[in-house]
């Protein structure tokens, strides 16, 4: 599957354009467009990162990394998923990034998804849906999500995210309906994010398979 991320990753740089400040997500594919976003390093205003992880990659290659308030409206976001639905719905946060990448797939214009065709599902939900909890919250929201859909919440036991907090990935769901259920489980007190990109999905997906898709 890694030759399928990379060719995704470096289909991703047809999007970048001269004096761009980049929103860069998170991932073992976003790793392949950062080593590709490096020969554009000085074409490029800077890129706004969502993770530490992302950061530190950006910075070996010499990227400047910019602080998304003072970077404005971002004219394009490149980032992975977990598992991409046919209406460009996402599960993402397999790498606990889910909230900052959440932030930055609002403040841009144009969410450009990269992926390997085993992320490709008709409907969601295979993959566990991460949730970013406050971690005194965690056994409170954990009863609350399993009362509202019946998924089974299990702790990332042992993962702190980079903004301190606590991740449940729900398991045994399936979602048909991404943009209600990311409502209902956003307003639980205690979850900061949810990893269903439903109300803000990509707009564009390439998957790096043979032959490589973009849609
Ligand atoms: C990070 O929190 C995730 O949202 C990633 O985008 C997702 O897990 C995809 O990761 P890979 O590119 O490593 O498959």
């Amino acid at each position: 599957m890694s030759e399928a991320k990379k060719r995704a990753a470096e289909k991703a740089l047809d999007y970048v354009e001269d004096g761009m400040i980049v929103g860069v997500g998170t991932g073992s594919t976003v790793a392949y467009f950062i080593d590709a976003l490096a020969a554009w390093k000085d074409r490029i205003a800077g890129a706004v990162s969502s993770s530490e992880q992302s950061t530190a990659r950006l910075l070996s290659h010499g990227i400047e990394v910019l602080d998304l308030n003072n970077a404005g409206r971002l004219s394009l976001y490149v980032d992975g998923a977990d598992e991409v639905d046919p209406r460009k719905c996402l599960i993402k946060g397999g790498g606990a990034a889910l909230t900052r990448e959440k932030v930055i797939a609002e403040a841009s214009e144009r969410f450009v998804c990269i992926i390997d065709p085993s992320k490709r599902v008709d409907v969601l939900g295979k993959f566990p849906l991460p949730i970013e909890v406050v971690p005194m919250a965690r056994s409170l929201v954990a009863r609350e999500i399993l009362r509202l859909t019946g998924g089974q919440p299990v702790w990332r036991d042992g993962v702190v995210t980079d903004n301190g907090n606590v991740i449940l990935d729900l398991h045994n769901l399936r979602i048909t309906e991404p943009l209600v259920l990311e409502r209902e489980l956003n307003q639980v007190p205690g979850v900061v994010s949810v990893g269903l990109f439903a109300r803000r999905p990509a707009d564009i997906v390439i998957i790096g398979g043979e032959p490589l898709l973009v849609l």
